[in-house]
């Protein structure tokens, strides 16, 4: 890893973990946007490809992965793709919204499924029970009767054989693609003081030092990635801190959607939580102006990155 990445990643780490406000020092070339994306650890297990990557994509959206020919990927995981943010209501896997793809990568491979140990380990146990149904070598023999199918295959692996092995390492290699990038925050960080608003910059103090949400939603990621109970009413599971980039655009918060707006979901961080429920002791009330939760509002408008744009491939035909 280039020297002067590391040494930035992590000072920015450093910076964001602590609880005080330090202007940060300007830096020449406004590249986080690089910086995230080297922060994206493309395993030696499965490594990036450009080839392996555009297959994983026509994959992704394409329902003949699914036995019963009606369901990708992108059927519950495609809010961010089309910039539609809705989310799935609850489906019938698991009575919940499915989760943003984005920055899947970046959790450092905790997935909601504590049983899962990396990002393929998670997406083959999907991809086997939910899609395919257990029932493999159907879907394989109908994926390698597409002609196109078996030349993706060959320019990505070197042969044209179609495995659910090859599928899990292409559909993992595309979404560690899907990253949210170059918000204003980012560029704050990389020293243009003039990228965030006054509240913003207010809102980012509250964000640390008064309100502390940054004790879970800290790093690059804005994740801990690691679980907590957050005193929800009836919820006494564990969840993973999400990330809070791109969460202004959400219509639904929290895994199982309890809030339908931003301001809902933060009062309930503000308010330490549901009183009686099951919550971390990392979880405390704190005592916020309307102003400063109005600023702390404003400032996770600023982790909003550009929108994605990746076009919905037509998917090869048969
Ligand atoms: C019917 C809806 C549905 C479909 C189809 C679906 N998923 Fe999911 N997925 C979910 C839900 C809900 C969760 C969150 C609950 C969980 O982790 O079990 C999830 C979780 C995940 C996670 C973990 C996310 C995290 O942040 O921990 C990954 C990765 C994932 N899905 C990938 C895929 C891939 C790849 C496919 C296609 C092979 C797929 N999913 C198909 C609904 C779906
Ligand atoms: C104890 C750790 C912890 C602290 C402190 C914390 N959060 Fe969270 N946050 C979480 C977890 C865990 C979730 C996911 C809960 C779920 O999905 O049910 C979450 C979810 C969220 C969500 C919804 C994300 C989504 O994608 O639906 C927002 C918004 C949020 N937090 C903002 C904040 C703010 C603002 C603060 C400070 C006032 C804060 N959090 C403090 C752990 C924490």
């Amino acid at each position: 890893m280039n020297m002067k990445y590391a040494s930035f990643a992590f000072s920015l780490l450093l910076w964001l973990g602590s609880l005080n406000y330090c202007k940060p020092e300007p830096r020449p070339i406004p590249e986080l946007e690089k910086f995230v994306v080297k922060n994206v650890i493309h395993p030696s297990s499965n490594p990036y490809n450009p080839d392996k990557i555009e297959l994983g994509k026509y994959l992704y959206f394409d329902p003949r992965l699914s036995l019963k020919q009606d369901t990708s990927c992108a059927s519950c995981h495609n809010s961010e793709l089309q910039n539609l943010n809705v989310g799935t209501p609850r489906n019938k896997i698991h009575n919940q919204i499915s989760p943003k793809l984005t920055n899947v990568a970046l959790y450092k491979d905790v997935f909601q499924d504590p049983h899962a140990k990396d990002l393929e380990d998670i997406v083959k146990d999907r991809l086997h029970s939910e899609i395919m149904l257990k029932n493999e070598s159907v879907v394989l023999q109908r994926l390698s009767a597409i002609p196109k199918y078996r030349e993706l295959f060959k320019k990505a692996f070197g042969s044209e054989e179609v495995t659910t092995e090859r599928i899990v390492l292409a559909l993992s290699a595309f979404e560690r693609t899907i990253v949210s990038k170059n918000s204003r925050f980012d560029r704050f960080v990389m020293g243009d003081s003039n990228a965030l608003t006054d509240a913003q910059k207010r809102g980012w103090e509250v964000f640390q030092n008064k309100a502390k949400c940054v004790q879970c939603h800290k790093g690059p990621n804005f994740s801990d990635s690691k679980p907590h109970a957050i005193g929800l009413s009836g919820v006494s599971d564990k969840m993973r801190t999400p990330t809070l980039r791109d969460v202004t655009r959400k219509k639904a918060f929290m895994h199982n959607g309890e809030f339908t707006s931003i301001e809902e979901a933060v009062d309930h961080f503000t308010r330490g939580g549901q009183a009686g429920a099951t919550k971390d002791p990392l979880l405390k009330p704190s005592i916020l102006s309307e102003e400063e939760k109005k600023d702390l509002i404003e400032f996770l408008r600023a982790l909003e990155g550009e929108t994605i744009q990746l076009e919905i491939p037509e998917i090869p035909k048969a």
